[in-house]
């Protein structure tokens, strides 16, 4: 049976309110960061160069994936972004910020939305998503596994254990991108979600201790989830600048 919602608040109409605080700072400044970040990875993942530089590979194109049959001048970018971009557009904390500032459903508590009723996630593919998420995030954990192997390759200059501004950039994109991922609420569900009682269960301990350390990421999700947005556009930059000529990457090798 279909089920409807018909919360509303007041009378509708976008952003209706009596609050009287900035409640719209925030929703602006999702669409911001949510605009800023698809402009330039969009333009990024059309790019056919200029995305390696010595060691180091741009996170848009891990792993990197060049079939022979593959046009040269199409870019491989799109075999790998479709994981992390459903991964992200399946995240509950992602839902909520775009439901909430792109769609104004509603924009805030006690503000009114455009249309009359709120139904929420109530379609078809809306009572999927949960499950899709934990499909993602299977294979979100394999891409993350590959940005592992980049930032141990990104010590490797020819032969030579070193380390330039690159590797350390690396490095620190991975390890939010690994804060954000291993703080997934499907996977909190996954690892401590269907168990009563961790003392009575098979492996309760380690069980429990992996639970512990994903409840302790999942309580800054959304700090998690706009960092490693933020990092993984600014690594490609990083490394687009060394291989364009404009910036010089400092080594210790
Ligand atoms: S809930 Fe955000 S990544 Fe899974």
């Amino acid at each position: 049976m279909k089920q409807t919602l018909t919360a509303h608040v007041g009378a509708p109409g976008f952003g209706k309110t009596e609050r009287r605080d900035a409640w719209w700072l925030e929703p602006l400044l999702v669409v911001l960061g949510f605009a800023t970040f698809v402009a330039y990875s969009t333009w990024a993942a059309f790019q056919v160069s200029n995305y390696s530089y010595g060691p180091y590979l741009s996170p848009f194109f891990s792993p990197y994936i060049r079939p022979d049959w593959w046009p040269a001048n199409w870019s491989t970018a799109f075999f790998v972004l479709w994981i992390p971009g459903g991964f992200r557009a399946s995240c509950y904390y992602y839902r909520r910020a775009y439901w909430r500032s792109l769609f104004a459903s509603p924009s805030a508590c006690a503000v009114s939305e455009p249309k009359r009723d709120y139904t929420g996630e109530t379609g078809t593919i809306a009572r999927w998503l949960p499950i899709l998420h934990r499909w993602f995030l299977y294979l979100s954990l394999i891409v993350l596994v590959w940005l592992w192997i980049d930032v141990v390759k990104a010590f490797d200059f020819d032969g030579h254990f070193g380390i330039g501004v690159g590797t350390l950039v690396m490095l620190i994109n991975v390890a939010l991108l690994s804060f954000f991922t291993l703080g997934c609420h499907a996977l909190r569900s996954l690892v401590g979600g269907n168990a009563r009682c961790f003392s009575c269960a098979p492996g309760g301990n380690a069980r429990y201790g992996m639970w512990s350390f994903v409840s302790k990421l999942t309580q800054r999700h959304k700090l998690w989830a706009w960092f490693s947005l933020f990092s993984v556009g600014l690594t490609d930059l990083y490394i687009r600048l060394c291989a364009m000529g404009v910036l010089h990457d400092i080594r210790i090798v």
